[in-house]
């Protein structure tokens, strides 16, 4: 067959390095730029005038006029199982869990539900630019599949697992250390690898663990050692106290994991907002992410993530964002942006457009270990896009207009946009979702 060749013209922005450590020379920008994508990937990326060249005659353009072109969002801690569960009110983590998630999460039980779950979660992703998500499903294995199934046959690249929990939940939600092995392992030999799908070994959280449901994660991690590792970590205060007087021979919570053999490149940790100095220097050491969840940490009073700790130059750590659905309280990766800097405003910590827009694409792409793959428009990566309209709403309008500069452009996106501003997505070069007409 043929190739499928085209290009997509607008404002193209993206990143070739970490701005928390080189400065805002990680972001390429061209105000009339061509993004050329062959069978699924990255050919080609410059001016418009430069690389018009490396189109085959006759091949389509999109032309964005006055639109930004950036890599697709990466959401890299979200719960697709819990869409149900946004914006139920009242109560801090451990009640919140029991109160409104335990109970939603167990209608998945039903695979006609968990279908319908997953379609719908999958649209929503895609309304959003979200192009790539580290997924939570629930226990049961066929939640995953309804996931995957969704995800593969639209060509997105993700990463989901069934939840591995034992204890301190209803019954109805519970595996065994047995099963929550031979369910994970079943799934991750169906999965991994299969399209753009991934696994991940996904214990829920220590206080949902026995030692054994831990040691059957990190067995079943040391035979599949490529798979990801997902989990939380030190989201609450009170969670974290909990896990104290739960494994008390462990050396604080991250040792609990670490204990288990879930601590590496590829291990990914939701929330880490209480994490101590010591375990920053584990989490460096080993290569393993963290994923700042700011609208959910707000939103069940979790705390402030210490950004900027996370990302000292010295010991940096990989940093994705996420949005934690259902804790989280939107699917937009702009709207969580603006979280983001309002927690770190609260800490006194600078966080630029480019910092936050890092954070949502080639960052999460680190995070993820999959920054060779996504998260940037450069050729040889998987063209995953989303246009961006920065006039989407009046108010959008009114504040673009005054925009000096391409920094304060993307900060009034990020402080102002959510799925109104997402005027397409593409998934390996195709459009997936494009926004009606007014
Ligand atoms: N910790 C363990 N499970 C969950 C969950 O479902 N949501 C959040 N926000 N934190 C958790
Ligand atoms: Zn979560």
């Amino acid at each position: 067959t043929a190739p499928d060749t085209r290009g997509l013209r607008g404002e193209v922005v993206y990143f070739t390095g970490d701005p928390f450590l080189v400065g805002d020379g990680a972001l390429t920008h061209h105000e009339d730029g061509l993004v050329v994508v062959r069978n699924g990937m990255i050919t080609a990326v410059g001016p418009y005038r430069e690389v018009a060249d490396a189109l085959p005659a006759g091949a389509p353009v999109d032309h964005h006029r006055d639109h930004l072109i950036s890599a697709g969002f990466v959401d890299a801690h979200v719960h697709y199982s819990q869409t149900g569960a946004i914006a139920s009110y009242g109560g801090r983590l451990m009640e919140w869990l029991e109160e409104h998630v335990y109970p939603e999460e167990q209608r998945l039980g039903d695979p006609a539900e968990a279908r319908g779950a997953a379609r719908f979660f999958v649209d929503e992703l895609l309304r959003n630019g979200t192009t790539t998500a580290l997924a939570f499903a629930a226990t049961y294995p066929g939640s995953v599949d309804a996931l995957l199934e969704e995800t593969h046959r639209r060509g997105m690249r993700m990463i989901a697992g069934k939840v591995m929990m034992d204890r301190d939940a209803p019954p109805g939600l519970l595996d065994t250390a047995q099963r929550a092995y031979d369910d994970s392992r079943a799934l991750l030999d169906r999965w991994q690898g299969r399209g753009r799908t991934g696994y991940a070994v996904t214990p829920r959280f220590a206080p949902s663990c026995t030692p054994a449901e831990l040691e059957a994660a990190g067995a079943l991690w040391k035979e599949h050692p490529d798979v990801h590792v997902h989990t939380h970590l030190s989201e609450s205060a009170d969670e974290v106290a909990q896990v104290r007087e739960l494994f008390p021979e462990r050396d604080g919570y991250l040792d609990v994991y670490d204990h288990h053999g879930l601590v590496g490149r590829r291990a990914v940790f939701a929330h880490g907002v209480h994490v101590t100095p010591a375990e920053r220097d584990r989490l460096h050491a080993a290569g393993a992410a963290l994923v700042h969840c700011p609208t959910s940490n707000l939103f069940l009073g979790s705390g402030l993530f210490d950004l900027e700790e996370a990302k000292d130059r010295r010991r940096p750590i990989p940093v994705g964002l996420g949005t934690d659905v259902g804790a989280g309280t939107s699917f937009s990766l702009l709207a969580t942006m603006n979280e983001a800097y309002k927690v770190a405003a609260l800490r006194s910590f600078p966080l630029p457009a480019t910092r936050l827009f890092h954070l949502a694409t080639l960052g999460g792409a680190e995070a993820l270990d999959l920054a060779d793959r996504i998260g940037t428009l450069t050729p040889g990566h998987e063209a995953d896009v989303v246009v961006l309209d920065p006039r989407a709403t009046p108010l959008l309008e009114f504040r673009t207009a005054r925009a000096e500069s391409l920094e304060e452009k993307l900060f009034v996106l990020a402080t102002l946009g959510d799925d109104r501003a997402v005027k397409a997505t593409y998934i390996a070069g195709r459009p997936q979702y494009e926004r009606p007409a007014p």
